[in-house]
């Protein structure tokens, strides 16, 4: 049967819209045509068109659900949003990509129960599998830590011996996101241990997941979870200090969190994210099985090395994602994108629509991820042992 020609309408132009136009562009054999966008703002809406060479612009989500010639929205906009418009464009019959996180809670958090903020968010998850289920619509979830070049020769690797993967140990670190949304739990729906934990959370559980598809037909599904979580930029030393290098302003999302997660093989994963960390992005994954190890070194890897004694000698030249100086020896990334996995995942997201079979990242994902860092939360208020297995 001849592939489906994709025709995308995105939904919000900021930084995660636009790397995804730029790796749509990417996707060789498919008819792929990006039509349109919309976002709260007009005015970067139509400088975001421009600049992407896209056909138009539309005036609302409305009215780019009402063109029939879309048949894949992109939802690259808030965490809060990412339930209500998936419901939206189900409804509409449209096929989904969603950036990550799937969804979660949305209020203020500081004195709310964690109980209650993590039933609320599975309740959200939910609703959106039962609209793509019920709308018969496809949906992918953007994690694109699955499509990572080295987390899929990882999981190659690993399936050409009966390993175990007995520990992973995993970390999202930088200094600190550029958007607002983020500090906010109402927008972003937590701090650094959703934010950035999603990404390796998703990671170890695709590779558990398919450790288990390989040997049982089942995903080895997480059964356990201790946490801790802090705002370790709200120190009375750092608050002190007068230069500030790293993210400030936090409203009630911590800026580091770490937990440790237990599969129901027995193994273990040590997962961690902070937005306090210099020296750019730190996006880094082993996995000690009991046949190999393998060290996905993500952000930052060795593949180029750049030396300037001033910043200013390399220009504008880009250097890698949330780096302070371009002098010293840099881990200089020739294609940034490719190593995240961002043209591998919308080659797949295309793919699985265009042939309409499953995406490798799936909303079945993305919920087991929430639930896990949900989880995590409740871990860390209480202190004790979070039990996730009646969830999974
Ligand atoms: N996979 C990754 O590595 C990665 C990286 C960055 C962001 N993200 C995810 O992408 C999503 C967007 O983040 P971002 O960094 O692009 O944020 P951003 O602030 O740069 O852009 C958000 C966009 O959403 C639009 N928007 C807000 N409310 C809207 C509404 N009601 N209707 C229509 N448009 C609306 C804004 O106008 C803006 O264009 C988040 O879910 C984030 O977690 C993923």
């Amino acid at each position: 049967m001849p592939a489906q020609p994709i025709v995308i309408g995105l939904i919000g132009a900021g930084f995660a819209a636009s790397f995804h136009v730029e790796n749509y562009r990417r996707v060789p054999g498919l008819d792929i045509r990006i039509k349109g966008v919309t976002s709260q703002n007009p005015h970067r809406t139509a400088e975001f068109a421009r600049k992407h060479q896209l056909e138009q612009t539309y005036a609302s989500v409305e009215a780019l659900l009402a063109d029939p010639e879309i048949n894949l929205v992109d939802l690259c906009i808030p965490n809060y949003l990412h339930h209500p418009l998936t419901l939206q464009a189900a409804a509409a019959g449209k096929n989904i990509v969603c950036e990550k996180p799937l969804t979660g809670y949305f209020a203020a958090a500081n004195s709310a129960d964690r109980h209650q903020m993590f039933e609320r968010a599975l309740k959200n998850a939910d609703e959106m599998v039962r609209s793509i289920a019920q709308n018969k619509v496809a949906f992918c979830y953007g994690e694109n830590w699955v499509y990572a070049p080295s987390i899929q020769k990882a999981d190659h690797a690993l399936a050409q011996s009966d390993n175990t993967i007995l520990r992973i140990v995993a970390e999202e670190c930088h200094s600190g996101t550029h958007s607002p949304y983020a500090k906010e739990w109402r927008y972003s729906g937590g701090g650094a241990l959703f934010n950035k934990g999603c990404h390796p959370v998703g990671a170890a559980l695709y590779l558990k997941y398919s450790e288990g598809l390989r040997k049982k037909g089942k995903p080895i599904k997480p059964t356990s979870v201790v946490a801790e979580v802090a705002n370790l930029t709200r120190s009375e030393s750092f608050v002190s200090e007068d230069e500030k290098w790293i993210q400030t302003g936090w409203k009630d999302c911590e800026d580091w969190g770490s937990m440790l997660l237990q599969f129901e093989d027995d193994s273990v994963a040590q997962l961690t994210a902070a937005d306090i960390v210099l020296g750019g992005i730190q996006n880094l994954l082993t996995a000690y099985a009991s046949k190999a190890v393998v060290q996905c070194n993500i952000n930052p890897n060795t593949g180029m090395l750049t030396y300037a004694p001033a910043d200013r000698l390399l220009g504008d030249e880009y250097i890698r994602e949330k780096l302070e100086t371009r002098a010293g020896w840099q881990f200089t990334n020739p294609d940034e994108d490719w190593m995240n996995g961002f043209p591998h995942e919308l080659q797949d997201f295309c793919e699985a629509i265009a042939h309409g079979r499953a995406p490798k990242s799936t909303i079945e994902l993305g919920r087991d991820v929430m639930a896990v860092c949900y989880g995590a939360y409740v871990a860390a208020a209480s202190g004790r042992r979070f039990d996730l297995s009646e969830w999974m």
